[in-house]
C-alpha cells in the first residue's frame, strides 16, 4: 500500500526527484466555489461551517471532489484561537473577522481567560478525525496555525483593520505588553497545533500574513523569535513545516535562520530568486498571482510557465498562488491551472535540477 509519505507533495517538501510538480490552493474551499456558499447559507454562516466537524469536513472535501488537486488543507481559520481566550469571534458578510473584546491594554491582557483549554476548540480536532478517515490514506491533509504575531495584529484591532494604527502606536510605545501579548499566543498555539498533530495532520502550515508590515529587526523580534519556540515544542519533531509569508524580499536575513521545511511566498518576489537568496535551504511554496487566473487559458499557461522557468526547474517545489483565491475567480479557470502545471511540470519533472545552485 502506498504510504503518505510517498504522496507528491511530501515528496516535493523533502526535494525529491518526482514526476511531476504538486498543487493545492490557498483558499481552496471557499466562496469562488458555489457549493460551498449553498453549503454556507444552509448552515447559518462561517462560523457555522467552521464549529460543525461534519461540515468542516464536507466543505474540506469540496474542491478535491471538482478538482484533481495534492492537498487538503483543514477548513477552519486563524483566528478561531480566540475561543480558548473568551473572546467571541463573528464574520460579517464583507466585513471580515469582529471580536467582542481586543487586548491592547494591559487590564485587558489580565482579563483575558488563561488556562486555556483547546478543548474549546474540539470541533476543529474533530474535523481533522473526519476528514482524515474520508480521505483514507489519498490525499494528505494540511492542518494550520496563524503566527501569534499575525493573529495578535487582529485582536488588538478587534477587527480586519488593514491600518493597524492600534498595532503600530503599541509596537514603539508598550512593547513589553506586545511581548507578552505573544508570549500567551505562543503558549496557546503550541497546544493547538500539537493537538491537530495529534489528530492526524500530515504537515502543519503557519500562516504569517502580516509578518511583512515589521521591519526586519522587528520580524526576528516580534514574529520569528516566537515561531521558533512553536517549531521546537512540535511533539513530532519529522512534521513537514512550511511557513507562509507575503513580501519576503526584505526578509532574507531573518527567513535563511529558520528552521522550517518549506517558506510559502506570495508573487512579489521570483521563486528562483528566493531559491538563490536562501542558499537552497528550503523547498518553496507558491507563487502565481491569483489575478492571473482571470485572464485567459493562453495567458494563464504562459503564466505558468514563467514561474517554473525563474525557478529553473530545481526540486522542492510546491505549486500554490501566492496569496488566496477570491470570490471574484471563476471555478473553470483553476481546472486550466491544473492542467498547465500537469503538462509544463512533467516535461522536466524527474530530470530537474537537484537543489544545488
Ligand atoms: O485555505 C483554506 O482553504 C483553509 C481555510 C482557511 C481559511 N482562512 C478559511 C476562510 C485558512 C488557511 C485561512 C487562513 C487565514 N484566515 C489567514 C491567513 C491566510 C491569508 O489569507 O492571508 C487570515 C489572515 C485569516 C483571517 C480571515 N479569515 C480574514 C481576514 C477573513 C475575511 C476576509 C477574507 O479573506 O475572506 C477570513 C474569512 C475566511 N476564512 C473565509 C474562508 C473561506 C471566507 C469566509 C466566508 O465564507 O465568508
Amino acid at each position: 500500500m502506498q504510504q503518505i509519505s510517498d504522496h507528491l507533495l511530501l515528496k516535493a517538501i523533502r526535494k525529491e526527484s518526482i514526476e511531476r510538480t504538486p498543487l493545492w490552493i490557498m483558499r481552496q474551499a471557499g466562496r469562488y466555489l458555489p457549493e460551498y456558499i449553498d453549503l454556507k447559507n444552509k448552515a447559518g454562516g462561517f462560523m457555522s461551517l467552521v464549529k460543525n466537524p461534519e461540515l468542516a469536513c464536507q466543505i474540506t472535501l469540496q474542491p478535491l471532489e471538482r478538482f484533481s488537486l495534492d492537498s487538503a488543507i483543514i477548513f477552519s481559520d486563524i483566528l478561531v484561537v480566540a475561543d480558548m481566550l473568551g473572546i467571541e469571534l463573528s464574520f460579517e458578510e464583507n466585513k471580515g473577522p469582529i471580536f467582542d473584546k481586543t487586548i491592547k491594554t494591559a487590564r485587558e491582557l489580565k482579563e483575558m481567560k488563561r488556562n486555556y483549554d483547546i478543548a474549546e476548540v474540539k470541533y476543529v480536532f474533530d474535523a481533522i478525525e473526519q476528514t482524515k478517515k474520508e480521505l483514507d490514506g489519498k490525499t494528505p491533509l494540511i492542518g494550520f496555525i496563524g503566527s501569534p504575531w499575525t493573529v495578535s495584529t487582529y485582536l488588538i484591532e478587534g477587527n480586519s483593520s488593514k491600518v493597524f494604527n492600534n498595532v503600530k502606536k503599541m509596537i514603539n510605545e508598550e512593547r513589553i505588553l506586545v511581548n507578552e501579548i505573544l508570549t500567551e499566543l505562543t503558549d496557546i498555539s503550541i497546544k493547538y497545533i500539537n493537538q491537530q498533530i495529534r489528530s492526524g495532520v500530515d504537515a502543519v502550515m503557519i500562516f504569517d500574513t502580516w509578518g511583512g508590515l515589521l521591519q526586519e529587526n522587528d520580524f526576528y523580534e516580534l514574529s520569528v523569535r516566537y515561531i521558533e519556540e512553536i517549531k521546537s515544542s512540535l511533539i513530532d519533531t519529522n512534521i513537514p513545516v512550511i511557513y507562509y509569508i507575503r513580501e519576503p524580499k526584505n526578509k532574507i536575513v531573518t527567513l535563511n535562520k529558520m528552521d522550517v521545511d518549506v517558506i510559502g511566498v506570495d508573487s512579489t518576489m521570483g521563486l528562483g530568486e528566493f531559491r538563490k537568496a536562501t542558499n537552497n535551504r528550503f523547498a518553496v511554496q507558491g507563487n502565481l498571482d491569483k489575478d492571473v487566473l482571470k485572464l485567459g487559458e493562453l495567458e494563464i499557461y504562459q503564466a505558468v510557465e514563467k514561474i517554473f522557468i525563474e525557478y529553473d526547474y530545481h526540486t522542492g517545489h510546491v505549486f500554490n498562488l501566492g496569496t488566496g483565491i477570491t470570490p471574484d475567480i471563476d471555478p473553470s479557470k483553476v481546472n486550466i491551472l491544473i492542467d498547465a502545471v500537469r503538462e509544463i511540470s512533467q516535461k522536466f519533472n524527474g530530470k530537474e535540477v537537484n537543489a544545488k545552485i
